[in-house]
């Protein structure tokens, strides 16, 4: 039975988070520049997704530029924020074709403008796409993405609008960039690093962990599909015992 097979159908994760690491390391495996592994990790993107839209998943959110990767040396920077720019540009008719909604995280505005334009043109042209929804997390991090909603919240109770007593999960999900987005029940992180590198921290809370030594540019349909078959032979219990589970 072929590895895509394996996996049952019915007991799909809702979504996916990937944090897509070790394109820099596998560059210079070959001797290359970094962004020849970011060129190579783009190939890797979309293999993914259309991998994940062809199996029937409903949300995968990629961990494409962090908070902190604003600090890499300018040029790499720059090539990034081309890649990006061309990729989706590029890529969206791809998008078009499979169904496929983009949605984005983080503090676009930080982005560059052209890059901003591209990123809205193509969230605008996919917004009627219903099958899988693909989330670009882009300038985030998860601290960000906390501090801003602890500065709404705040706002809004120095305000009389809500009441600290009515501050509770729903309340907090609301205020993240994330709204609207079922938590992730899948995490995966190539590369070999066991970190999760200030990405998605609340909404991780109840997430089944996968890592994989593979390189980021190296990760293929079974991969993806190897870390679904995983997934689906944990316990999931949240906070409740085995005998509960069974019982309910
Ligand atoms: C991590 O590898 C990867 C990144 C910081 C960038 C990921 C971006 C892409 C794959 C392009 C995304 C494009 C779209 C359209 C989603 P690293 O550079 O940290 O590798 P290293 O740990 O080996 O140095």
């Amino acid at each position: 039975m072929s590895r895509k097979d394996q996996i049952d159908i019915t007991k799909l994760p809702k979504h996916i988070a990937i944090i897509m690491d070790g394109n820099g390391r596998w560059a210079k495996g070959f001797g290359k520049f970094r962004i020849f592994g970011h060129y190579n990790g783009v190939k890797a993107v979309k293999t993914t997704v259309e991998a994940a839209a062809e199996i029937g998943l409903k949300y995968i959110t990629l961990y494409a530029f962090s908070t902190e990767n604003w600090n890499r040396p300018q040029k790499e920077v720059d090539d990034l924020m081309e890649l990006l720019i061309d990729t989706i540009k590029k890529e969206t008719p791809t998008l078009q074709k499979n169904n496929i909604r983009l949605k984005s995280i983080g503090n676009i505005s930080d982005l560059p403008a052209k890059c901003q334009l591209q990123l809205q043109e193509t969230i605008d042209a996919t917004k009627d796409n219903d099958g899988l929804t693909m989330v670009l997390a882009l300038s985030y991090s998860a601290k960000w993405d906390i501090i801003n909603a602890i500065k709404n919240i705040a706002t809004q109770v120095k305000n009389n609008e809500l009441a600290i007593s009515d501050i509770d999960d729903i309340v907090i999900d609301k205020h993240l960039s994330t709204n609207g987005i079922p938590n992730p029940d899948l995490m995966i992180r190539t590369s070999g690093e066991h970190r999760i590198s200030n990405f998605l921290l609340w909404e991780l809370a109840y997430a089944e962990f996968y890592f994989t030594p593979k390189l980021w540019p190296d990760f293929k349909e079974e991969d993806l599909y190897d870390a679904i078959i995983d997934f689906q032979q944990r316990e999931r219990r949240f906070g409740k015992t085995s005998e509960q589970l069974i019982t309910n």
